[in-house]
């Protein structure tokens, strides 16, 4: 039988007592409902709660066939895209590949890199250099199709595709990925004939990640697609089952950092002890940051990674202020298993360490910290996964997502939408002197005393 992601909230229990997580049983029942039968708030943005469950098996062979069609040609696939159109793949990628960051042409499989999600032109001229040297194609990604970061690196990397390959060979080697009929992305891939993929009307694009948006990318590194959507399938059957407290993860995860935000814990650290999650960390904090803060509520998602950052932030961990409380991602086995070798001399005196795997020195890291932590007053939450592959992972991003939703809800938010990120987008438009922003352009200039 697979194992299923566990979760131990003792760490929490100092804090937060039973009773408190029990007595919130009707509300979870209420907004498991909500969610399941759509009719909480942002109900028009619930097409994740049944995607493992119901993606069509046409669609994943087109997604496959697409990747090894893009494989085929190219060294290096640059995926464009911002925020939840490319923190998933990203992800996902990170996780189940090498750590090596030095690219190899041996290869078998291309290498995946990001672009649009900034603006700094050194990055982008980097990756040009690169782009000059190795058969690239491109993923571009954007539900909206008009989000300017994206956009105008798609602007760039046409312009250098199209000038190293020719206009009709360049265009075969563009992907997009946006949707069904409205915004630029959409119109110029009509008028291109770029192949497209599209993002369902009613899936934001931080839950966009069992989507092409996702998967597309993800296929294209090499990666097995079809055992993330089982793990993902397989957990929302498992969530679907029951929304009994002691039994749905999801719902028991949600609770505690509800009644931890309750009781002032305000911040909530996602640690893991694996560089490889990284960038799942990344996608944590864009799903719980934009899902829940809103009305100035809510709670700030930050990530840590041990033990190096135990160096750093351990110190305001374990003693300073006591807002935070910290939830762990622990994997269970590692894929190599690399013992500390022994040395007769011991002057660096680490004997006592010798012929231990090195996960279990890192294990014994993650259980001592957790304990330092909570006796400094930072509760903790542990959820345990057996082991990073394809099948755990889908298991995990599911989880997160349901536990998101419900966490929205318990707060009283519309976990769905985005309004805040509108302003800074208004803003960036006046002062670039977008048409249509004249008048914000005076007022933003005047205030920002430049003429
Ligand atoms: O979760 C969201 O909806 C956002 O983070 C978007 O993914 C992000 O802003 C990018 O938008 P788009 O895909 O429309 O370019």
């Amino acid at each position: 039988m697979n194992k299923f992601p566990e979760i131990d909230i003792s760490n929490i229990l100092p804090f937060v007592s039973k009773d408190e997580i029990n007595d919130l049983q009707p509300e979870i029942n209420k907004h498991y409902k909500d969610l399941l039968r759509k009719t909480g708030k942002g109900n028009d943005f619930l097409g994740w709660v049944n995607l493992p469950s119901e993606i069509s098996y046409s669609l994943i062979d087109d997604i496959v066939e697409t990747a090894n069609e893009l494989k085929s040609k190219s060294k290096i696939i640059v995926v464009i895209g911002i925020g939840g159109s490319y923190l998933g793949s990203k992800a996902i990628i990170e996780a189940l590949s090498d750590y090596s960051p030095l690219f190899e042409e041996k290869n078998i499989n291309p290498k995946i890199l990001f672009a649009g999600q900034n603006l700094c032109s050194d990055y982008q001229t980097s990756l040009l250099k690169i782009l000059d040297k190795y058969d690239y194609s491109v993923i571009v990604i954007s539900k909206s199709g008009t989000t300017i970061e994206p956009a105008i690196a798609f602007r760039i990397i046409r312009n250098h595709i199209t000038k190293k390959y020719g206009y009709e060979s360049a265009k075969k080697r563009i992907i997009a990925i946006t949707d069904k009929e409205k915004g630029s992305l959409k119109k110029m891939s009509i008028t291109e004939g770029y192949k497209t993929f599209v993002i369902p009307d009613n899936v934001g694009g931080r839950f966009s990640v069992l989507t092409p948006v996702g998967l597309l990318p993800v296929a294209a590194a090499g990666i097995n697609i079809k055992s993330i959507i089982e793990g993902a399938k397989d957990m929302q059957l498992k969530l679907f089952e029951t929304c009994d407290i002691d039994k749905n993860i999801a719902a028991l995860y949600a609770v505690c950092r509800y009644l931890l935000y309750n009781k002032g814990k305000n911040i909530e650290v996602l640690a893991c002890y694996h560089p490889s999650l990284f960038s799942f960390i990344e996608w944590w904090k864009q799903l719980y940051g934009e899902s829940e803060g809103k009305q100035h509520k809510g709670i700030f998602p930050v990530g840590v990674n041990y033990t190096t950052d135990l160096h750093s932030l351990g110190q305001y961990l374990q003693d300073g202020m006591r807002m935070i409380f910290e939830t762990v991602i622990s994997v269970e086995r590692t894929h190599y298993n690399l013992v500390v070798p022994a040395d007769e001399n011991d002057i660096d005196e680490l004997s006592f360490t010798a012929g231990k795997d090195l996960q279990q020195v890192n294990k014994m890291a993650m259980l001592g910290t957790i304990l330092a932590h909570v006796d400094g007053g930072v509760p903790n939450i542990l959820i345990s996964i057996p082991y990073l592959n394809e099948y755990h992972l889908g298991q995990l991003i599911y989880m997160f997502e349901f536990a998101c939703g419900l966490s929205g809800y318990l707060i009283d938010v519309n976990p769905f939408d985005q309004p805040g990120v509108e302003q800074y987008k208004k803003n960036m438009f006046a002062l670039l002197g977008k048409p249509g922003y004249s008048k914000e352009m005076d007022i933003l200039k005047k205030r920002l005393n430049i003429f």
